[in-house]
């Protein structure tokens, strides 16, 4: 959570500061902060409120004009409500810091501060760190020798930016467990959470390491370990265009990745297929994990832990291996059982949620072989996890995930069916007809299903006015509810729950008057007399009911107000084209309801804290 970043060059550095503080808001957005050289010493402005509201109050203090280092940061508050005191960047005349992470020990380090005279202003456990790199450079005199000592001091993660006053012609940073990269120019280098917030000035980056320090100067980067032995890092280029990073063209990110989704998928997909069979030699995933694993686990948070579901149905209907799927907050307490024999999935778009982070490592530390599906490269899962699976969905700006959801399932379905074929639970024939069927026509799919976007958001104007709402399903098409309903609520503030149709009647359906509508979804051929039964119960009670289903379903009109149709397509992957019809109903309903629709509130993209 939370972006920071930071510029020495020739340019004005308000102005490098601000642009990325702008592509870094999908980190956080509810308070906004900068510290620059001027006038010889650190001037500070912070604001409560996203990006823009710093960029007026920056705008009027003249925009640090002429200053060419400086640190910025736009916060999702943990310690304290956002405000303008609890913005960073936090210090005092002789230093200043941005953080992203969280120090666990913030309370003892503060009562010792205080015994040693320091005050502190605001609420924040990066303050705390703040005065405790001060005190460390008062009795050391090298900002070096600091900051290892607050880095051996401190418990808990952070990446973390320093201003020192004494050396206005340098940038420090820190890490641990928190992402940080050092972009690299000509004449000018930056730090950052990541490669996004820089992407218009280099592509060329360091990616720093846990316990690993940086001193950057406009025409040199130095990294170090703890001990100040000088680390050489590779040179990295980051393969995402600024133009990939940006809107083009459409109202909101999420409407521009829903309609990535297609050549994401097919992105995805092309270079593990080899003879139109699934092929992970690229990843070196050996056949033997996949032909031996006793049991699958799935680990993830939120949309990626509903692709596991997913996951779940198409692995044991297919290969017959049983399949857990654990919410990773939740992993640790279920104190799980675990054997080099079994298989831990762990999915992520950003690679550096903090709850998936934790379940990866617990996992290995009870000896599990672990996989990760991550989008962002050499993110913390990608580099941790045994093995990784990239999914190439291109960034994820918007803080609803669509486009990365689409690939998670499409790439868990071909690694579904290498392992049928594997464990023989299908034949090459049938093997090659099932990656047939995804890789060359699911991407057309999703395009058919984008075309009927004009019936969906019809369908949304309908449902838009209603403060409550209840998704129901059978089967995969339960799974798909809980992903459609986390959408609808997270960008629409809608209140909705996600209900097994079997189950409403068993107390919930006291729930269901003619206030609250229902989205049944019934594209499971054999599950479609059941739900029906259950939608005239619902309607029995007053209920207005959009059903989601496939093209030619009996009487589907006949059995609701209002119907949507997913193009035929094989039911074994029909989760793809039905979660795209999902985001779509979201995505609409949201607009028509005023949304601030890829920034919602009290959300970050990336959650880096447990
Ligand atoms: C919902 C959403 C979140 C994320 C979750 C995990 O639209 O985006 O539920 O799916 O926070 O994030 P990653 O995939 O980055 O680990």
């Amino acid at each position: 959570m939370c972006g920071i970043t930071g510029y020495i060059g020739r340019n004005e550095a308000a102005e490098v500061i601000l642009e990325g503080l702008h592509a870094l808001e999908y980190r956080g957005y509810d308070s906004a902060g900068i510290a620059a050289f001027e006038n010889g010493g650190i001037s500070v402005l912070k604001s409560v409120g996203k990006v823009a509201a710093l960029e007026e109050k920056l705008a009027a203090h003249g925009n640090f004009a002429g200053a060419h280092c400086g640190i910025g940061h736009t916060r999702w508050a943990t310690h304290g409500a956002p405000s303008d005191i609890n913005s960073h960047p936090h210090g005092n005349e002789r230093i200043q810091i941005v953080h992203n992470g969280i120090i666990e020990n913030y309370a003892p380090l503060r009562a010792m501060l205080i015994e040693k005279g320091y005050d502190f202003v605001s609420e924040t456990d990066t303050e705390v760190a703040a005065k405790l790199i001060d005190l460390r450079y008062g009795e050391s005199g090298d900002p070096l020798d600091a900051l290892a000592a607050a880095m051996r001091e401190i418990v808990g993660s952070y990446a973390i930016g320093v201003l020192f006053a004494d050396y206005p012609d340098k940038l420090f940073a820190i890490k641990k467990d928190n992402p940080l990269i050092v972009g690299v120019g000509e004449g000018e280098n930056f730090i950052a959470s990541d490669i996004a917030a820089v992407l218009r000035h280099t592509k060329n980056y360091y990616q720093l390491g846990d316990l690993e320090m940086a001193v950057i100067s406009a025409s040199s980067v130095q990294i170090m370990d703890i001990d100040k032995r000088p680390l050489h890092p590779e040179l990295q280029t980051a393969t995402w265009s600024i133009e990939a990073a940006e809107r083009g063209g459409y109202p909101h990110f999420m409407i521009k990745e829903i309609n990535e989704e297609p050549s994401a998928v097919e992105k995805t997909l092309h270079p593990r297929i080899a003879g139109m069979l699934p092929d992970f030699s690229g990843e070196k995933l050996s056949d033997e994990r996949l032909r031996s694993a006793k049991s699958v686990t799935f680990v993830a948070c939120g949309t990626a832990m509903h692709a596991g579901l997913v996951g779940k149905a198409a692995i044991e209907s297919l290969c017959r291996v049983p399949v857990k799927v654990e919410i990773a907050s939740e992993f640790r307490y279920n104190n799980p059982i675990l054997t080099p024999d079994d298989l831990v999935i762990i999915i992520s778009q950003s690679g550096e949620t903090a709850d998936s982070l934790a379940a990866l490592r617990l996992a290995k530390s009870l000896g599990a072989y672990t996989l990760g599906i991550v989008n962002v490269i050499g993110s913390t899962i990608a580099r941790e996890a045994d093995n990784v699976i990239y999914t190439w969905a291109g960034p994820e700006i918007s803080v609803a995930s669509t486009k990365a959801y689409t690939v998670q399932i499409s790439l868990i379905y071909l690694l579904t069916i290498r392992m049928a074929l594997l464990r023989g639970n299908i034949s090459e024939a049938e093997a090659r007809a099932y990656t047939e069927t995804l890789y060359r026509e699911m991407p057309e799919i999703i395009r058919k299903t984008i075309a009927t976007e004009a019936d969906i958001k019809a369908a949304a104007l309908k449902f838009a006015d209603y403060e409550d709402l209840f998704f129901i399903g059978r089967g995969v098409d339960y799974y798909l509810s809980m992903e459609g309903s986390l959408k609808l609520k997270e960008i629409s503030y809608i209140h909705s729950e996600a209900y097994a149709a079997g189950e409403l009647k068993h107390g919930t359906i006291s729930l269901i008057t003619e206030q609250m509508p229902v989205v049944a979804l019934a594209t499971d051929e054999a599950l479609y007399e059941k739900m029906i039964s259950n939608i005239r119960e619902v309607k029995a009670r007053g209920a207005k009911v959009l059903l989601v289903t496939r093209e030619g379903a009996k009487d589907a009109a006949a059995e609701a107000e209002c119907v949507l149709y997913i193009p035929p397509c094989d039911p074994f992957f029909a989760a793809i084209p039905l979660a795209t019809v999902l985001q779509l109903f979201a995505y609409h309903v949201a607009a028509a309801r005023g949304c601030d629709i890829d920034k919602p509130r009290n959300l970050a993209k990336s959650v880096t804290v447990e």
